[in-house]
């Protein structure tokens, strides 16, 4: 049925008879001849029909878009005056002599050539059509090269590939979990599992030494452009291996995924701390494609007149930070209120703001609703911390550090976006150094999850002041997304027992959920660490795709749900009775 696929006609010698197979992407009518594009997983290719053959002819008129057909035909170049330079194999076609119909289609729900814009939800719901575009081939593809690459690079250091249980426990990676009810075992559930977390270390603790796996993880949390209720990790473990060496492995495995399937060298990545990232760029991934930075500024504003600066500045707890945007005193009022707007949603109250008409002028130099609260050394001090130039415009965002911190980060990369001040490059890094622990309202909770090691090994001192512990995790950011994290795992019983009771997880509880793991860490369990990449977010920034849903074969939408299969759906009355299961849905009070 098939001599070649598409893509490899260009080397076929004119004149050769061929045989292709795919579906028909356009047909064109055209002064007697018929045109036809046919498309298979590897390309499109122009094939004609000529009035010659009176039978082919009356076939070829019968087709339609999506028709499935194999053909045979000889490849000729085409004339000079008829390459087309943005198909690949623009400069031959295939002089069709016999065809075969495979299936005929209905007008397909989607156009697969792309020239219209469809909703979402409807793509989804034909997404078998949808994948049929050369774009999302390309792309499912891609994938594909991406997942060989790094299995190629693991195996060839001696990981072996392991499979860990879908029907399991509640793994804590922050997300709530998906339940499945047990039948035999009524009332009770599995979890499927956030991450292979625990049996990755398990594995540790049985001598495997080094493990990895393509593997499908399950969170149910609020999705975004880079979340799915289901997502794959490339989840890695090691034994015998400290943080440097995992990081330098890893990084080499990254690097060289760039170099073979882009040619792209990404360099040394450039390793910052946790309190670094928040300081400058206000975000533990930050976009180091972004150059503008957070500037602190509460040592100059602690006794000026003007509450909202003056109080943060002088309050252990507050933060008075500024980014400084280059050109961006054309900003209007209603882009300005826009951006506050913005800033809003992550808790900022306001934004003040000052553009800069002329340098080392003090307020005269400047104009800003603030300016009265300030004076000239002020300024001068405030233009040169920033090293704002003329045209620029500074916003101001004062409160606790949480909200200051978090609405800057955001900020900086909105105006960047909207402003063209994203550099065209590739910026990786290592996040290092994150705090044990974050105090939220009275509770600890871990900064990643609760089987991370701290730096510090004595219980006593860790117990006594766990926010000050740092803990020996690492985070892998691309280009502003985190695309991998890990840590060095606790391989001592007290030491993981100490850290649960630093969470406030009750030794009862302890044991009901990680009975497993606190009793084979007695039994002789090496030190061990890892790392788990999100493949979708990698493959997601390496085919320059907006969401993860692109390159997901079959994703789901923001509501957790598909809308190709109309999963999830209700069930029959006589398996939720099989199952012990009765749903209670409250009713709406109007
Ligand atoms: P973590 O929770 O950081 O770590 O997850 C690892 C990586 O998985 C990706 N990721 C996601 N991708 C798509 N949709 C989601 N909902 C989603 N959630 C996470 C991110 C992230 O960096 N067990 C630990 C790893 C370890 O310590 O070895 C873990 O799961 O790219
Ligand atoms: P007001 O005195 O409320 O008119 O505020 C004067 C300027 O300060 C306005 O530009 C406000 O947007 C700004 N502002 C108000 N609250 C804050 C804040 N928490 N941080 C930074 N600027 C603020």
């Amino acid at each position: 049925m098939r001599s070649h696929y598409n893509g490899d006609l260009l080397s076929v010698s004119e004149g050769e008879k061929v045989q292709i197979a795919g579906w028909v992407h356009r047909r064109r009518d055209l002064g007697g001849l018929i045109f036809l594009q046919m498309r298979d997983r590897s390309g499109i290719v122009q094939v004609v029909i000529e009035p010659d053959q009176p039978v082919l002819f009356a076939q070829a008129e019968k087709l339609r878009s999506e028709f499935v057909i194999s053909l045979s035909g000889i490849v000729r170049n085409r004339p000079e005056k008829m390459i087309n330079k943005d198909m690949e194999t623009g400069t031959i076609e295939i002089l069709a002599s016999e065809i075969e119909v495979h299936n005929t289609s209905a007008p397909p729900a989607i156009l697969i050539d792309g020239q219209e814009e469809v909703s979402e939800e409807l793509k989804l719901k034909y997404r078998y059509l949808d994948l049929r575009r050369p774009e999302m081939q390309k792309r499912i593809l891609f994938r594909n090269t991406v997942a060989k690459n790094l299995r190629d690079f693991l195996e060839a250091e001696h990981f072996a590939d392991i499979e860990t249980p879908i029907l399991t426990k509640a793994t804590p990676e922050g997300a709530r979990d998906y339940l499945v009810p047990s039948r035999v075992n009524k009332g009770s559930f599995y979890a499927l599992p956030q991450s292979p977390q625990l049996f990755k270390q398990l594995l540790m603790m049985s001598g495997f030494d080094r493990y990895y796996q393509v593997v499908r993880c399950f969170r149910d949390e609020d999705l975004r452009a880079d979340r799915q209720p289901e997502f794959t990790q490339l989840d890695i473990e090691t034994s015998f291996m400290d943080e440097e060496s995992i990081m330098v492995m890893m990084e080499k495995m990254i690097r060289q995924l760039f170099v073979k399937t882009l040619d792209v060298d990404l360099g040394d990545f450039p390793r910052m701390s946790y309190a670094e990232a928040m300081k400058r760029f206000g975000s533990d991934k930050p976009d180091l494609r972004v150059a503008i930075e957070l500037v602190d500024m509460a040592d100059l504003l602690k006794s000026v007149e003007f509450n909202v600066f003056s109080g943060p500045a002088n309050d252990e707890n507050g933060r008075v930070a500024a980014i400084c945007v280059p050109g961006g005193a054309e900003l209007s009022r209603k882009q300005i209120d826009q951006y506050t707007a913005f800033a809003g949603r992550y808790g900022a109250k306001g934004l003040a703001w000052i553009k800069v008409k002329e340098i080392g002028k003090g307020i005269e130099g400047v104009q800003s609703p603030i300016a009265k609260f300030l004076d000239d050394n002020i300024v001068n001090q405030i233009l040169a911390r920033t090293n704002a130039k003329v045209g620029d415009i500074l916003l101001f965002c004062s409160d606790s550090n949480k909200i200051v911190t978090d609405s800057l980060g955001a900020l900086r990369l909105e105006i960047a976006k909207d402003r063209g001040l994203v550099e065209n490059v590739w910026k990786p890094l290592w996040v290092v150094d994150f705090p044990m622990f974050e105090e939220d309202k009275g509770y600890m909770h871990a900064l990643h999850h609760p089987f991370t090691a701290p730096k510090e090994q004595d219980i006593s001192s860790l117990k006594a002041n766990p926010t000050a512990s740092l803990s020996k995790a690492y985070d892998m950011v691309l280009n502003g997304c985190e695309v991998g994290g890990g840590s060095i795992r606790i391989h001592k019983p007290e030491m993981q027992a100490a850290i649960f009771d630093i969470l406030g997880i009750e030794t009862d509880e302890a044991n009901d959920k990680f009975g497993f793991l606190l009793e084979a860490l007695k039994y002789g369990c090496p030190p061990h660490g890892g790392i788990a990449f999100g493949l979708d977010r990698l493959v997601m920034l390496m085919v320059g795709a907006d969401s993860i849903r692109d390159v997901i074969a079959f994703p789901k939408t923001t509501t957790a749900s598909c809308p190709l299969t109309s999963a999830p759906s209700k069930v029959s009355i006589e398996q939720l009775e099989e199952l012990s299961i009765q749903t209670v849905i409250k009713k709406k009070l109007n």
